[in-house]
């Protein structure tokens, strides 16, 4: 496959490519300077996703050939995640970057809390959408410059577990455990995945279905590498009809009162999905425990999504609003996500991915649940992501 690089920067074109090297895929890299393209466009965007997209799609236009292109930010915690999608320019328009750097540590003089990540954005366009990467760098801001290596926000930014700064890494040890480093290789598995069957999702619910909807918005912003083929509730008033409606996804209504027992009906399920070829289950506030018939069916690749830290507060009559309400009474200070593979008792299944929100004093069962239902919409999207990139094997 052709691959234009949206960059000229020959550090970032070395990266690209001894990194893609690993991958079993032939890719012909070229760069603006091969093709003679000299455009420049204006970074308008508000989040680092807009800004690489914005590379990426006005690359491909000028070349035709399908771009890749990335954005990177210095998030630093006690300025509130600032300067972000502005690094480059805090200082001003066109500032140095050592300019930069001496305004971020000014800023941060009085502060105690250092703590920072760098985090690298990659868009792949590929002529008719964009899919989205991401990768991060956890670490500090230390209160002076030290090294001389690399560029921008390095002398200052020490990374976790190590004691000297992103200037003072060679570049192979810095783009081992780097953002940008981190998103090539993810990268790297997104082209992987795009030469197999793609994830196709069949989704089980039983209420509002807002997991549904952002799993299905997450793959239409290129964040999520997979289909959206049907929804089957057991409820025909259920509010995720609407969804599937509002996205022009099949809906299937099948109910336990269709059939004479609860492995009929989970058999009639598994063959609508097998039939439209789903091959991953999602339930999401689905309220029937999912018997053999589909766990047969999809094996391993049946998951839940749970709005607490299991394995505490799971099981029978875990459900809602009363999960929330039992973490509270119990004293919990904090509470979270887990996205499990399902299997056939409640919320057993084994843990993949798990996010905490703390309890906040005052706390009332329905302001936790808000909270909680937050992360629920991003953590469940990540998580498939990370399985269709391998990083979760099921
Ligand atoms: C979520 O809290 C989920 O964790 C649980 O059921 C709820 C479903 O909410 N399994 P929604 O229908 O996705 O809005």
């Amino acid at each position: 496959m052709k691959l234009l690089l949206a960059t000229n920067n020959g550090h970032k074109i070395e990266e690209f490519q001894r990194i893609l090297a690993d991958f079993p895929i032939e890719i012909e890299f070229l760069t603006p300077r091969d093709l003679g393209i000299s455009i420049d466009p204006e970074e308008t965007g508000t989040t680092l996703y807009a800004n690489a997209e914005i590379k990426a799609i006005e690359f491909f236009r000028a070349s035709g050939v399908p771009t890749v292109a990335d954005d990177t930010g210095l998030e630093v915690e006690a300025l509130g995640n600032a300067p972000g999608v502005f690094s480059a320019r805090y200082a001003g328009e066109h500032c140095s970057p050592r300019a930069n750097r001496k305004k971020l540590l000014a800023e941060m003089d009085n502060s105690d809390d250092r703590r920072a990540r760098f985090k690298t954005v990659i868009c792949y366009f590929d002529g008719d959408r964009s899919y989205f990467v991401s990768g991060k760098c956890e670490g500090e801001i230390i209160r002076e410059e030290h090294g001389t290596l690399g560029f921008g926000y390095d002398s200052i930014f020490r990374p976790e577990n190590y004691e000297k700064t992103f200037a003072e890494l060679l570049s192979e040890e810095k783009n081992a455990i780097s953002h940008r480093g981190n998103a090539v290789r993810k990268f790297g598995h997104l082209l992987l995945a795009m030469q197999k069957p793609i994830m196709k999702i069949g989704f089980l619910a039983s209420g509002t279905g807002s997991n549904v909807e952002a799993i299905i918005e997450a793959i239409s912003n290129g964040r999520l590498y997979a289909k959206p083929m049907m929804i089957i509730s057991n409820n025909s008033d259920a509010k995720v009809r609407e969804k599937a409606e509002k996205y022009g996804i099949p809906f299937k209504h099948i109910s336990s009162k269709m059939f004479a027992s609860d492995d009929e009906r989970d058999q009639a399920i598994a063959d609508e999905f097998a039939n439209c070829g789903v091959n991953m289950v999602c339930l999401a506030g689905y309220m029937k425990q999912v018997g053999e018939p589909i766990l047969k069916c999809f094996g391993n690749n049946v998951l839940n999504i749970h709005p607490a830290l299991l394995p505490k507060f799971g099981g029978a009559g875990m459900y809602g609003i009363n999960v929330h309400k039992a973490v509270i009474e119990a004293g919990e200070t904090e509470s979270g996500v887990t996205i499990h593979l399902a299997n056939s008792q409640y919320d057993s299944g084994k843990i993949l991915a798990q996010k905490k929100v703390k309890v906040l004093p005052g706390d009332l069962p329905e302001t936790l649940q808000k909270r909680v239902l937050c992360l629920e919409h991003t953590l469940y999207a990540e998580t498939l992501q990370k399985i269709v990139l391998g990083d979760i094997t099921l």
